[in-house]
């Protein structure tokens, strides 16, 4: 789908600059908004919308008018709780000075707590296979300072705008300590409405043998999978599955060290 920029209803000197440096580093066309609604210009264009607002990106897929835009979401408050005992925190068993990565970025909640688990010495590579979702997210991550408890783990986030199977192909054998895939559940849940905007524009791709296989042999210590719990995924792919009663999602873990 064909990407456009624009800018806020009511541009300034700002918004003009921010615009015009996502058409640069996106490779898309910039387009003058001339006071149109979002509506209006996906009719004109026909095309998925990205506007330089105030102080932030927002991306309006084609027919969708609610914006995605960056926000720490869930991370915000389970940063606030004991980390060790955050669920994706506690069966990936990470601890600080490790590396994780993670394979489907999207909003960036779950690589936030990561990053801010493995402090100062670890590192968090995201890959996000949409490059204007993977744009968003890393300038978000850049730019966003109304937490500063957070501050340093948005900062120490690497987005990588690749297909992450491609990504872990390419790395040598214990590369990272732990691999993390949160594909989008192929059921919607009321839950993930932060997401709403992006269903169906997003990668929709599922778990694959090969993903997996490659997961393992890039991780030295974990494989961690999120699915809906009325996924198979877990016991097709030999996943240990972490129930959480009256959740809508869990995790699995592979222990690496045992494989
Ligand atoms: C359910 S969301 C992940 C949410 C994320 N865990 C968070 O905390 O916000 C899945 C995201 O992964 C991306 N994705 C799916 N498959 C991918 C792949 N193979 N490589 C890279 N990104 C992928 C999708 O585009 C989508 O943005």
């Amino acid at each position: 789908m064909k990407t456009i920029v624009t800018t806020a209803y009511r541009p300034n000197g700002k918004t003009d600059r921010l615009a015009a440096q996502a058409a640069t580093d996106l490779s898309i066309p910039f387009v003058l908004r001339k006071k149109r609604s979002i509506e209006k210009i996906h009719a004109e264009e026909c095309a998925d919308v990205l506007v330089a607002a105030k102080g932030r990106l927002e991306f309006y897929p084609l027919g969708k008018t609610e914006p995605f835009f960056f926000h720490p979401n869930s991370a915000a408050f389970r940063t606030k709780r004991p980390i060790e005992e955050d669920p994706l925190i506690a069966v990936s068993n990470l601890e600080a000075g490790e590396v994780f990565f993670d394979c489907t970025l999207g909003m960036a909640s779950d690589a936030i707590v990561a990053a801010y688990r493995v402090g100062s010495k670890g590192e968090v590579i995201g890959c996000e296979s949409h490059p204007v979702l993977a744009y968003v997210i890393e300038q978000g991550l850049g730019q966003y300072d109304a937490m500063p408890h957070l501050d340093e783990a948005m900062k120490r986030i690497r987005v990588v705008s690749k297909n992450a199977v491609d990504v872990l192909k390419s790395l040598p054998d214990n590369a990272v300590d732990v691999v993390y895939m949160d594909p989008m559940f192929t059921e919607e849940i009321t839950e993930a409405s932060n997401f709403t905007p992006l269903r169906g524009t997003a990668n929709n791709s599922q778990l694959t043998g090969e993903w997996v296989k490659e997961a393992v042999r890039a991780a030295r210590k974990s494989v961690v999978l999120k699915a809906h719990f009325r996924s198979v995924d877990f016991e097709k792919y030999g996943f240990v599955r972490r129930v959480r009663p009256n959740t809508k999602f869990h995790y699995g873990f592979i222990d690496c060290r045992q494989q």
